[in-house]
């Protein structure tokens, strides 16, 4: 198999970051614990993406369904956002980092809303690295509230139901401005999507590893990389097909 260098690197990597709560429970330390020392793993696949040239990382923060979670668990994330924002965002902004959150934020508090917000707008004009966090975010959600803004499009007389295609959908789901998702890291050993990027994810590479994500370190995302270099994608045709294109 030949590709060229550029194909190498993932112009786009989504990870669920999972595997807190257990890499906690090995230490004998309450499953927040382990939320606050994945925060490094996060800043450590920032720097690697950003060596790497590779143009957008969607984060999977916390999924529609962990609200289903202890609430002594979801307040300590909330909490956990809020001060990683505060600490975190003006570094992100010098180093060329734009940030965006996708998921229903209407659930969230004010404050912390107006936090997610301000980290958009101030990080609007990046393009080193788009960063996107996901939360209370849910693949099903981002179909379906897409389908919506369609439905409204077509009352609005803008559009005609038989006009609605992939192409046009794509529009309105969540980060169809950015690169196709290239490759799809799971960490903490589960071999599952949880209702994560469910569209986005149709031709992404899947990469699964049973590292916890706080031990996830430049290393690990190094070797997804390698691994995914070493994939020959062919979107329905036959590796003969691929071979021989140009
Ligand atoms: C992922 O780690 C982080 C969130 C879902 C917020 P978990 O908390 O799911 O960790 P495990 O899977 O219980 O080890
Ligand atoms: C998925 O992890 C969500 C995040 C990493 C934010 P979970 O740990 O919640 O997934 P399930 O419930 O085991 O599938
Ligand atoms: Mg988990």
């Amino acid at each position: 198999m030949t590709k060229g260098k550029a194909s190498q690197i993932p112009r786009h990597i989504a990870i669920v970051m999972d595997g807190n709560g257990r890499w906690a429970r090995a230490r004998h330390r309450p499953r927040s614990f382990g939320h606050n020392a994945g925060r490094k793993a996060v800043r450590a696949a920032i720097e690697s993406c950003m060596r790497e040239g590779v143009h957008a990382l969607t984060l999977f923060a916390f999924s529609s369904e962990n609200w289903q979670r202890p609430q002594d668990e979801v307040g300590a994330l909330m909490s956990l956002f809020v001060r990683a924002l505060d600490k975190e965002v003006d570094e992100l902004h010098a180093n060329g980092v734009r940030l965006r959150f996708i998921g229903d934020l209407s659930a969230f508090d004010e404050p912390l809303r107006q936090r997610m917000q301000l980290a958009m707008s101030r990080t609007a004009g990046n393009d080193r690295l788009h960063v996107n966090i996901a939360v209370n975010y849910g693949g099903r959600w981002d179909i379906v509230q897409a389908s919506r803004l369609a439905a409204e499009a077509v009352l609005r007389g803008e559009l005609r139901p038989d006009q609605i295609d992939e192409a046009r959908l794509n529009r309105w789901i969540s980060l169809a401005e950015l690169p196709p998702l290239d490759l799809f890291i799971r960490t903490g050993g589960e071999c599952r999507i949880s209702n994560f990027l469910l569209w986005q994810a149709a031709y992404a590479e899947l990469y699964f590893t049973d590292t916890l994500w706080p031990d996830f370190d430049q290393a690990c995302l190094r070797r997804a990389i390698e691994d995914y270099a070493r994939r020959e994608r062919r979107y329905g045709r036959t590796g003969e097909q691929i071979a021989a294109a140009p």
